[in-house]
C-alpha cells in the first residue's frame, strides 16, 4: 500500500508527500468492555492498516483525499474553523486530532494529505483509531511533535471522547500503537501500560468473520453500558471501600454483593468482572500451551456478552454457534464494542481458510447475508517516517 499512496499523492497534489504514517486496526482477543473500567485486556494489532501521507502547504486550508473512495473522496477545511465536528464528515477524525494536539500546546499548520485503508469500516476492528493514529503520526513528522506513545493514544481517545462525544476507552488507540508483530499484548488500563506480550498458541490464527450487520444505536448503547458499569462500581464502593472501578472487584465479592445491585446492573458488572478474570486465566493457559482451555474462554466470554452485557446480536450469536458445529475452532466470540460487527474464531492456521469459508456459507444460508472474513496474524504497531525529496 505504501508504494501506491505516495505516487497517488504526487499525481493528485503535484508534489511528493513529506511524511508517511501507517497505523493498524486491532482485535480485542479477551477483555470486553474492561478498558474503561481500568481493567486488563488481551489484544493485538492486525496487518490491516490505514496509511496517511502528507505535506505542508501555505495558508490555513487543508485538503485530505481518501484514495479508497469514489464519492465524497475529498475534504477541505480551514484550520480557523474546526472547533466543532461536522455531522457525518469523515475528516472529523483528522480535525479532532488537530484539536487534541492544540490542547497539548502544538501549533499545526496547513497541509494536504492522502490516505488509504484496508481496515474494514465500522466492523469492530477500530478503523477510526487507525485513522486517528495514522493522521496523528503523519502530522508528528510534519510539525516535529514530540509526545510519548501513551500520550498519542490519549490524544486519539480524546478525538472520540471530546470531539465526537463517544465515551470509549483507550483500547483501540493503545493497541494500534503498542501492537507487536506475532504477539498478543496484555495491557493494564489503570497503569496505561503493556504488562507483557503473549504469543498465540503455536500454529493457530484468528479468523475474523464480519456479520456485516450493526445496530443503529451502537453509540448510545455503548454509553449506557458504561454508565451501568460506573453505577455498579459506585454501589460496590459503599460495601468495599477499596473499590475504585469494577477492576477492583473479585468474582466472589461481586457474588456476595448481588442483592445490593439492581438486576441489570449486576449482570453488567458480572460481565466486566468475569472478563478481567478470563484475561488472567487466558494468560495462564497460554503460558502452559493449553490452546483448548484458552479457546473455551472465548465461548464463555461470548455467552457472557449475550446474557449479561447484552451487546450481542442474533447474527453474532449465530456465527459463534457455528464455531461449535463447523469443525476446526477452539473458541469464538464477538470482539470489540459489540452490537454487531465482527466475531473472532481461534483456528489452526492451516485450516483457517477452509473453516472461514464453511462458516460464511452456513451463515449466508441462514441469514441471506454474505459475510466477509479475514485471516489475521498479530501485526506491528503504528509507525511513521519523513520522506526525503
Ligand atoms: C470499543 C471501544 C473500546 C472498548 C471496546 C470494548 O472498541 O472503542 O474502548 O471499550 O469497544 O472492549
Amino acid at each position: 500500500m505504501k508504494s501506491q499512496l505516495p505516487s497517488e499523492f504526487r499525481q493528485r497534489f503535484g508534489a511528493p508527500p513529506e511524511s508517511f504514517a501507517r497505523a493498524p486496526g486491532r482485535l480485542e482477543i479477551l477483555g470486553n468492555h474492561t478498558d474503561y473500567n481500568e481493567g486488563l485486556v488481551l489484544s493485538c494489532a492486525v496487518t490491516l492498516e490505514t496509511c496517511f501521507a502528507a505535506r505542508r502547504i501555505p495558508g490555513s486550508v487543508c485538503t485530505i483525499r481518501d484514495f479508497d473512495f469514489r464519492e465524497d473522496a475529498e475534504k477541505n477545511f480551514d484550520l480557523n474553523d474546526i472547533e466543532r465536528p461536522v455531522k457525518g464528515d469523515w475528516s472529523n477524525y483528522v480535525k479532532g486530532m488537530i484539536q487534541a494536539l492544540r490542547r497539548r500546546g502544538f501549533d499545526i499548520g496547513a497541509f494536504e494529505a492522502g490516505l488509504r485503508s484496508t481496515v474494514p469500516l465500522s466492523a469492530g476492528m477500530s478503523s477510526s483509531a487507525a485513522f486517528e493514529m495514522a493522521a496523528g503520526f503523519a502530522l508528528r513528522e510534519l510539525f516535529g511533535i514530540e509526545l510519548s506513545n501513551e500520550e498519542w493514544a490519549l490524544a486519539g481517545q480524546e478525538v472520540e471522547n471530546v470531539y465526537l462525544g463517544l465515551k470509549t476507552g483507550l483500547l483501540d488507540q493503545f493497541s494500534s500503537i503498542f501492537g507487536q508483530q506475532d504477539a498478543l499484548i496484555l495491557s493494564d488500563f489503570r497503569k496505561i501500560a503493556v504488562l507483557r506480550t503473549v504469543p498465540l498458541p503455536p500454529g493457530f490464527a484468528v479468523a475474523v468473520i464480519n456479520s456485516m450487520k450493526k445496530h443503529d444505536l451502537v453509540d448510545s448503547e455503548y454509553n449506557t453500558r458504561r454508565a451501568d458499569c460506573e453505577e455498579a462500581a459506585r454501589i460496590l464502593r459503599g460495601i468495599y471501600p477499596e473499590v475504585k472501578t469494577l477492576r477492583d472487584v473479585s468474582p466472589e465479592q461481586l457474588k456476595k454483593a448481588k442483592s445490593a445491585l439492581d438486576e441489570r446492573v449486576f449482570r453488567r458488572a458480572l460481565h466486566v468482572v468475569g472478563e478481567c478474570d478470563r484475561v488472567r486465566r487466558a494468560v495462564e493457559f497460554l503460558d502452559k500451551g493449553d490452546a483448548e482451555s484458552f479457546g473455551a474462554l472465548w465461548f464463555e466470554s461470548h455467552e457472557s456478552s449475550r446474557v449479561n452485557f447484552e451487546n450481542s446480536t442474533p447474527e453474532l450469536d449465530y456465527l459463534v454457534e457455528l464455531a461449535r458445529s463447523v469443525p476446526g475452532a477452539l473458541g469464538a466470540r464477538l470482539s470489540g464494542g459489540g452490537f454487531g460487527g465482527i466475531t473472532i474464531h481461534l483456528v489452526k492456521a492451516e485450516d483457517a481458510e477452509e473453516y472461514a469459508r464453511k462458516v460464511c456459507a452456513a451463515y449466508e444460508l441462514r441469514t441471506g447475508i454474505r459475510a466477509q472474513y479475514y485471516l489475521c496474524a498479530p501485526g506491528a504497531g503504528a509507525s511513521s517516517e519523513k520522506i526525503g525529496n
